[in-house]
């Protein structure tokens, strides 16, 4: 199974063995990590599972589309170049290792 690392607010960091399928904001709601509230349940309607993907791993990702760069403006911590939706995240093994920040404030 993929490991996703999500580094927490304090700087600490989960890792989390994901099924393939899920989202990396479906990932975090089930084990538990702190400070994605994900208020939409993952319909990319509340932008509350803001995260910032590490740098060294944005190109393993598709650019965000549409409807989720439009939704990227209504975050309620800084938007950076590395600002994704973690809903729209889709775990796969290519994605083994990614690693996602999570920010300060999410509502
Ligand atoms: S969970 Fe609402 S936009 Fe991602």
């Amino acid at each position: 199974m993929p490991a996703i690392h999500y580094i927490l607010k304090d700087g600490a960091v989960r890792t989390v063995d994901v099924r393939d399928g899920l989202s990396v904001m479906e990932a975090a709601v089930h084990a538990n990590v702190r400070g994605i509230d994900a208020e939409c349940g993952g319909s990319c309607a509340c932008a509350t599972c803001h995260v910032y993907v590490a740098e060294a791993d944005l190109d393993r990702l598709p650019p965000p589309d549409e409807l989720e760069a439009e939704m990227l403006d209504a975050v309620a911590a800084e938007r950076r170049p590395t600002s994704r939706l973690s809903c729209q995240i889709i775990i796969g093994p290519a994605l083994d290792g990614l690693t996602v920040e999570v920010p300060a404030t999410q509502s």
